[in-house]
C-alpha cells in the first residue's frame, strides 16, 4: 500500500498527548515497586490485565478513574524524566518531529509532588528529545476541571515563575468535561494571558460536551486551539467560525473510539471538516491506555477514510501551521 508507506514517512506534529497517559503498564509496575506505591485492589495486577481492562472503557470518566490511579506511581523528578523520555522515543519512531505535550500538575500535588519537580523532570525530557532525537517540543500545563477553579487559580499562580523561566509554553484544560463548563476557568486563563501574552491557550472541549463548550472556550477563555472539538460538527455557524478563524482542532481518533465518543472511527467528521476548511491535526491523547501512538492514529484515519494525497497534504500543512513553534522551525518541518 503506497499510501500507507507515505503516511508512515510523513513528518508529523503532535498537539494532544498527556504525558501521564503515555505511562505504559511495564513502567507503571516498575515505578510502583521502586517507589513503594500500593495500587488499590480495583487496579489491574499485571501488564496483561491492564491491556484487558484498558480495552473496555465505558466512557471518559471510566478511563479517568484508571488514569489518576495509574499516575500515582510517579513521585520523583526522575520518574517524570523517564516517563517523558520513553514517550519521545515512541514519537521519534513514528516520525513525529514536533511535539506539544500536556501534563497535569494538580494530579501530582495531592501526593505531595511539587509543580517544580514535575515540570523540571518533564522539561529535562524535552531537552533530551531535542538534543538526542531532533524533536522540537512545547510543554502545556493543564488544569483539572473537576477541581474548584480557585485551586486552578492557585496552581496558575504557583506556575508563574516556571512560565517566566520559559519551561512551560501553554495552558490547557482537561478531565471530566460535562459537569464543568469552560467559563468556570475564565480567571485562570486571563491571568496567564495578561502576564504572558505569547503563551498558547487551548482547552479540551466538545469531546463529551456539546458544541456550546467549544463556543464558550473560544469566547470566554480566548483559546486559539480546541482539543478534540468533535462536537463542532453540531453547529454550522461554529464550523464556519473555526474555519474562518483558523482554530485548529486536535482530533484523537483511537481515544474517541476507546471512550465511546464514537462507536466507529468512520463516524468522525473528517470529511465534513476537510470540505469546510476546518483545520485539524491527528493525535494520540493517552496512547498507553488507548493502544496506539500518533502513527496508529494516522493509520486508523487512513483505514476508515479514503483520503487523497491532497487531503493528507492539507492535514500535514495544517498541523505544521497550527503548531506553537517558531516560523523558522515551521519551514524546517515542511
Ligand atoms: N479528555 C479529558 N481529560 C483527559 C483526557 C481526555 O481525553 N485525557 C487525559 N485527561
Ligand atoms: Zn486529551
Amino acid at each position: 500500500d503506497h499510501m500507507e508507506h507515505f503516511i508512515r514517512e510523513l513528518p508529523k506534529c503532535e498537539h494532544h498527548v498527556h504525558l501521564e497517559g503515555t505511562l505504559e503498564p511495564e513502567l507503571l509496575f516498575q515505578l510502583a515497586e521502586r517507589n513503594g506505591v500500593a495500587l488499590p485492589d480495583t487496579f489491574p495486577k499485571t501488564v496483561a490485565e491492564c491491556h484487558e481492562r484498558y480495552s473496555r472503557f465505558k466512557d471518559l470518566q471510566d478511563f479517568l478513574d484508571h488514569y489518576y490511579v495509574g499516575m500515582s506511581v510517579l513521585k520523583h523528578e526522575d520518574d517524570f524524566f523517564e516517563l517523558g523520555k520513553a514517550y519521545f522515543h515512541k514519537a521519534h519512531a513514528d516520525r513525529c518531529l514536533h511535539s506539544e505535550v500536556f501534563f497535569d500538575p494538580q494530579a501530582h500535588a495531592e501526593r505531595g509532588v511539587s509543580i517544580e519537580s514535575v515540570t523540571r523532570g518533564l522539561n529535562r525530557a524535552c531537552q533530551y528529545a531535542t538534543k538526542q532525537l531532533g524533536i522540537s517540543t512545547r510543554l502545556i500545563m493543564c488544569l483539572l476541571r473537576h477541581l474548584p477553579p480557585t485551586e486552578g487559580l492557585d496552581t496558575v499562580k504557583q506556575s508563574l515563575t516556571l512560565y517566566e523561566e520559559g519551561l512551560i509554553h501553554g495552558l490547557g484544560l482537561d478531565s471530566s468535561e460535562k459537569p464543568f463548563p469552560p467559563e468556570l476557568f475564565t480567571e485562570c486563563y486571563s491571568l496567564i494571558s495578561s502576564k504572558f501574552p505569547s503563551v498558547g491557550l487551548t482547552a479540551h472541549a466538545g469531546e463529551e460536551g456539546d458544541h456550546s463548550y467549544v463556543q464558550k472556550s473560544l469566547s470566554h477563555l480566548n483559546v486559539t486551539r480546541i482539543d478534540h472539538g468533535v462536537n463542532t460538527k453540531q453547529s454550522e455557524d461554529l464550523i464556519k467560525h473555526v474555519a474562518e478563524n483558523e482554530i485548529m482542532l486536535t482530533l484523537c481518533p483511537l481515544s474517541n473510539k476507546k471512550l465511546q465518543v464514537v462507536q466507529d472511527i468512520a463516524e468522525l467528521p473528517v470529511d465534513l471538516f476537510l470540505r469546510n476548511g476546518v483545520p485539524f491535526s491527528i493525535n494520540s491523547d493517552d496512547p498507553a491506555y488507548f493502544g496506539g501512538y500518533i502513527l496508529d492514529n494516522y493509520l486508523a484515519v487512513h483505514d476508515k477514510f479514503n483520503l487523497s494525497l491532497t487531503d493528507w497534504c492539507v492535514i500535514s500543512k495544517n498541523s505544521i501551521k497550527g503548531s506553537w513553534c517558531s516560523e523558522d522551525r515551521k519551514k524546517e518541518l515542511h
